[in-house]
């Protein structure tokens, strides 16, 4: 497997209701998916269960950040722009840019951009391709501004399955980079074993290992909470705070299960 099929991986666990919008809907319906067979069959039941909730969890969380930032940006005229770092073959660029038409939508990726431009045909004129390795800040924020955005108007940042598979180094970089443009950052981050609540910690640590091994990566950068949060800080984001998967788990279905215990899931979300 290649990096790019994570992004397949993880819409094989997100709930369809995630996406409002006929387009978002009908482009997800269409995906094909079977790039992540092989690695989705490696987990059992319980794993699919957590990852379901969770990752269901994360694209609700991500998207309400969005909607509410480009909700602001209409009531105070503004056209907001988004730039999704890593964006893969994920509908959320499609959800926004229909429900937002006088807003850019930026999605940014190593792979996969041609195939989701070649299907949507036009359909979503405002969405912007980026095909950018995004550890090079240089060609990123070039290629940013050649397809038309503009620091000066105001942006959300949103790095949604990726904090894992930079280098700490890298993450830095690119948080220092935007920071000086923008201040609206939502991500999610990976907690080290050791801050996983005891019961739950075994499959965060069996679900890492095999995305690790299938995707045939040296390494899935994990942070402990407190650290991940000063380090978005010092990068410049004023107040980053993080919200508990049981919160949005209470938000999106009316309960916290199975997110249940001090510290339930494996991965987090940050927003400023
Ligand atoms: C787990 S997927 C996340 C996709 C989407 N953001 C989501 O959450 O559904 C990881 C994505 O990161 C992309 N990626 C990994 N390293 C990258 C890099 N250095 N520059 C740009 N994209 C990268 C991969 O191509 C893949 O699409």
């Amino acid at each position: 497997m290649i990096i790019a099929d994570t992004s397949a991986l993880v819409l094989n666990w997100t709930s369809k209701d995630t996406w409002k919008t006929d387009n978002a809907r009908n482009y997800f319906d269409a995906l094909d998916l079977s790039a992540a067979a092989v690695l989705y069959e490696r987990f059992d039941k319980e794993m699919h269960l957590i990852q379901f909730q969770m990752l269901s969890n994360r694209k609700f969380f991500v998207r309400k950040a969005a909607v509410e930032f480009l909700e602001q940006c209409n009531a105070e005229r503004a056209n907001g722009q988004v730039i999704i770092l890593a964006a893969g073959i994920d509908p959320l660029s499609i959800e926004l840019a229909s429900l937002f038409s006088n807003s850019t939508i930026y999605d940014v990726d190593k792979y996969s951009l041609t195939e989701k431009e070649k299907y949507l045909n036009q359909a979503c004129p405002n969405i912007k391709f980026v095909q950018c390795d995004i550890t090079n800040i240089e060609l990123l924020a070039m290629a940013l501004v050649e397809k038309g955005w503009n620091s000066q108007q105001p942006s959300i940042l949103i790095m949604e399955g990726i904090t894992y598979y930079l280098t700490e180094n890298e993450l830095r970089q690119v948080l220092a980079f935007f920071s000086k443009h923008l201040s609206n950052l939502v991500c999610d981050f990976g907690l080290q074993p050791e801050s996983v609540d005891p019961a739950k910690r075994l499959t965060g640590i069996e679900i890492v290992h095999k995305i690790k091994e299938s995707v045939k990566l040296d390494f899935m950068n994990c942070y402990e909470p407190g650290y991940f949060t000063d380090l978005v800080q010092q990068c410049g984001f004023e107040k980053p705070v993080r919200y508990s998967m049981a919160a949005i788990q209470a938000e999106r279905t009316g309960e916290i299960s199975p997110f249940e215990g001090e510290e339930p899931a494996w991965v987090s979300l940050v927003k400023n």
